[in-house]
Formats: C-alpha cells, sequence, structure tokens
C-alpha cells in the first residue's frame, strides 16, 4: 500500500500542496447555534422527498464542535493544506448588514488553529448555503444578490485576510446554478431554465464583483474561482454525437469559463439562450472577467453525450457507460478523463495556475472483519486516488507546452459527511464518520495519503 505511494509521491514537485476539503453545511452540524440564520439548505433538507431518507445537515459531523480534534487528525496525517467554507448565514444570519461576533469567532479560532498546526487554509466564501432570507428575496434569481455577496466577501477579507493563505470565491457554478435551478436536484430545487439562466449570469457577477472586493482590501492575497468542469466525450462515433457534445460544451463550461475567463459567453450560446439572461447583461462582462491568481478545478467523472434533438439547447443528453468501473454512487470512473478536461479547457482558455480543489471517490465500505477488523479497506477510493493523482503528476510532468500548471490537490473528502441531495447515504472521507458517536476512524485510503505526504520528508 505505502510502497505506491512513495513512489507516486516522488513524481510531485517539492512546493506542490497535498490538502484535503470539506464544506460548511457538510460538516459543521449546530444550525442553531450561536444566532446562526437558516440556509437554504436547511429549509431544503426538511422538505419532505429532497434529500434521501429525510436526512439533514443539522448535526453532520458536529465539526462546529469538534473542530480541534478534526484538526489535530489532519495534522496527524501530515495534511499541508485545509480547504473549508465558510457558512454565510453563521456571519450575516440574514445575509447582509452586521456580523455575528460568535460567526466571526468560530472561523478565527479555526484559522489560527490551523496556522498553529502548520496546515495552510485556503477559505471558500460560497459553498452553497445561501442564507435563507436572501433567498425569500429571489436568491441568485435577484441581481442584488451578486452585489450583497461582494459585500460578504469585502467584511471576510477584512477579517481574516491577514490569516488566509487563499480564498475560493464561489464553488461550482454549475451546481449553484443548473443543478439547483434546472435540475431541481439541490436546493432551492427549481426546474425552470429561464430561472437558470438568470443564476448563471448572476453567479458569474457575483465572482467578479467579489474578486473585485477581496482584491481592494488585500491586493496580493491569491483568489480564484472554484468550477467543476465537465469532461466531455461523444457518447459514440457519430457527426451529431460530436455536435451535441461541443454545446454541451459551451453549455456546462462555457457558460462560466467563457465570461470569467475570456470576457464572453459562447456565441452558441447567446444566439439560443441570450433572451433569458437578464436585461443588459452586456454591461457586466468587464465586471464578471476576473480570471484571478488560480483557478480551482473540482473533478470526478465523465460525461457521454449523445444528440437530444427535442429538449432544449444545448440539445445533449448524457449518460452512463456501461462498460466503465463506477464508484459506489454509480458514477463513471475514468482516469484519464481527468487530463482530458484539462487539455480541453486549455485548447480555449489561458488559464491562470491550477488547483484542484476537489478529487475523490465516493465508496461505502465500512470496518473491515476477520484479517480486516480494525481497519476500514476502502479499496475503491485508494485506487480511485492512486490512478487520480497518477494523472495529476504526468499532467505536470509535461510541462507547460503539453500540459498543465498544477500546485496543489485537495482530496475530497476530510472526512464521511452529509453529501447534499444523497445525505449520509455517499461517504466520501478517507476518515470514517460513525454518526451515532461521533467516532472518527482514518480508513485505509487515509493511511495511503498519509503516506504519500510523509514520503516527501
Ligand atoms: C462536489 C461538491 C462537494 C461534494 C462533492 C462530492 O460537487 O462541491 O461539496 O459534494 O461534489
Amino acid at each position: 500500500m505505502s510502497s505506491s505511494a512513495e513512489h507516486l509521491s516522488k513524481r510531485f514537485p517539492k512546493s506542490f500542496l497535498f490538502g484535503t476539503a470539506t464544506a460548511s453545511y457538510q460538516v459543521e452540524g449546530a444550525v442553531h447555534a450561536d444566532g446562526r440564520g437558516a440556509s437554504i439548505w436547511d429549509v431544503f433538507s426538511a422538505t419532505p422527498g429532497k434529500v434521501k431518507g429525510g436526512d439533514t445537515g443539522e448535526t453532520a459531523c458536529d465539526h462546529y464542535r469538534l473542530w480541534e480534534k478534526d484538526l489535530d487528525l489532519m495534522a496527524g496525517l501530515g495534511i499541508q493544506a485545509y480547504r473549508f467554507s465558510i457558512a454565510w448565514p453563521r456571519i450575516l444570519p440574514s445575509g447582509m448588514g452586521r456580523p455575528l461576533a460568535e460567526g466571526l469567532t468560530f472561523y478565527d479560532r479555526l484559522i489560527d488553529g490551523l496556522l498553529a498546526r502548520g496546515i495552510q487554509p485556503f477559505a471558500t466564501f460560497y459553498h452553497w448555503d445561501l442564507p435563507q432570507a436572501l433567498e425569500d428575496k429571489g436568491g441568485w434569481r435577484n441581481r442584488d444578490t451578486a452585489k450583497a455577496f461582494a459585500d460578504y466577501a469585502e467584511l471576510l477579507t477584512l477579517k481574516f485576510g491577514d490569516r488566509l493563505a487563499a480564498i475560493c470565491t464561489l464553488n461550482e457554478p454549475w451546481c449553484v446554478t443548473y443543478l439547483s435551478h434546472l435540475h431541481g436536484i439541490h436546493a432551492p430545487g427549481l426546474t425552470d431554465l429561464g430561472a437558470a439562466m438568470r443564476t448563471v449570469h448572476h453567479v458569474n457577477l457575483a465572482h467578479g464583483l467579489a474578486m473585485q472586493a477581496i482584491k481592494s482590501v488585500k491586493a496580493d492575497i491569491p483568489a480564484g474561482l472554484v468550477l467543476n468542469p465537465q469532461s466531455i466525450y461523444p457518447g459514440e462515433a457519430s457527426e451529431r454525437a460530436e455536435k451535441a457534445a461541443l454545446r454541451a460544451f459551451d453549455f456546462n463550461n462555457g457558460a462560466f469559463y467563457g465570461p470569467v475567463y475570456s470576457g464572453a459567453y459562447p456565441e452558441e450560446l447567446v444566439a439560443e439562450l441570450g433572451p433569458l439572461l437578464p436585461e443588459a447583461w452586456q454591461e457586466d462582462m468587464a465586471d464578471i472577467h476576473q480570471p484571478g491568481d488560480f483557478t480551482g478545478v473540482n473533478y470526478y467523472t465523465p460525461e457521454h453525450v449523445f444528440d437530444a434533438p427535442d429538449s432544449h439547447w444545448p440539445r445533449a443528453r448524457a449518460i452512463r457507460r456501461n462498460d466503465l468501473p463506477k464508484t459506489d454512487l454509480g458514477w463513471d470512473i475514468m482516469p484519464d478523463a481527468f487530463t482530458h478536461c484539462l487539455d480541453e479547457l486549455k485548447k480555449r482558455y489561458a488559464l491562470p495556475p491550477i488547483y484542484i480543489t476537489e478529487n475523490g471517490a465516493c465508496d461505502n465500505t465500512e470496518a473491515g472483519r476477520g484479517s480486516n477488523s480494525g481497519r476500514i479497506p476502502d479499496n475503491l477510493r485508494l485506487s480511485y486516488l492512486e490512478s487520480h493523482l497518477d494523472q495529476v503528476a504526468s499532467m505536470i510532468a509535461d510541462g507547460q507546452e503539453k500540459g498543465h500548471d498544477i500546485r496543489g490537490y485537495f482530496l475530497w473528502s476530510l472526512l464521511d459527511n452529509f453529501e447534499w441531495a444523497e445525505g449520509y447515504s455517499a461517504r466520501f472521507g478517507i476518515v470514517h464518520v460513525d454518526y451515532a458517536t461521533q467516532e472518527r476512524t482514518v480508513k485505509d485510503s487515509g493511511r495511503w495519503y498519509e503516506a504519500l505526504i510523509k514520503a516527501r520528508g
């Protein structure tokens, strides 16, 4: 187990950062503590039928109370950087106005605790827990939310900017917009293309305004957007599928990468869906065009796409492939799609340096029995991490010309946690959480990651 880790370890430059990631609503719990306001995920998860098993983030990993233990755990594993998110409703219960001292104190201590253990704090300012008070005013469909986010980002930079290693503005615009307003799977659960296109523009604007606000407070702090680019392939060798794959790229990736990194929406997207963008969207393009100091890539699985003439633009339908291995959540495992993903982005955009801000797999293995007793042999996750880190190492080795300038890797996730619409049924942690006792147990994958990091000396 550790020899593969040591071998892999040698293929990364000395300056490369190995970290883990989590998000506030998925781990913190304590949703009523210390004046925290309600978020859209509190409301959504309390709505029958929205989350598997009726699970909610009410307790989650109780990280709000157990954070010191979790930081010790990370330090023990040799983790060099931690990407966590700040819960907007803990700082501003109604999304705006005066910050709550208790909320600020929690993240103050967390950041200081990381620094005291030699772990670099990477803070995500928005990982989906929008204050419900803002949702009541139209949420991301309302342009004012972009402005409110920029004000909140300015406040966070003033309070924490002196100690953060980096800032991620928003996590995964694709999920905030399409998954939440078109596919109805995440909060607030809408299925409306018009609403979705408004949110696309407002989330892009939120990033652009926040970048400017962050830099006005602290010009030298590394900041950037975190996206989940789809690694798209035609589902079959046909011209129709190839064209569908190109359209799907524009819709799923270009709608965000275009404005942020090139200052423009894809032409065909504007031709087909332009009327659904908010009025005078053109006037925001300069504000949105903020590539920042790095771009965060969250990668999990490929998309194989077919022509779908009867559905709305991009008239494309993605399928899972029968011939590919799957994670315990049924996601296709295809390591070279990771490299394909970055190659396709590089062909189209001049991207800043890259951090892999999330990568990992759902593997629901529980404690082993017999000779495995006392261990959690999560072999699926371990081999997923091995094969995907192998891709990362090769992308770096290929150099600037052919490869990619990747500076760090954040494994999703440190802990098993509340996996959104899947509730607690999908485990992504390298550390097992027993939700009844809050006991943490390092899995085999966690020991493997530890060996990889520690082999660097
Ligand atoms: C990503 C999310 C993260 C987690 C993983 C599995 O899309 O950013 O919170 O749920 O998927």
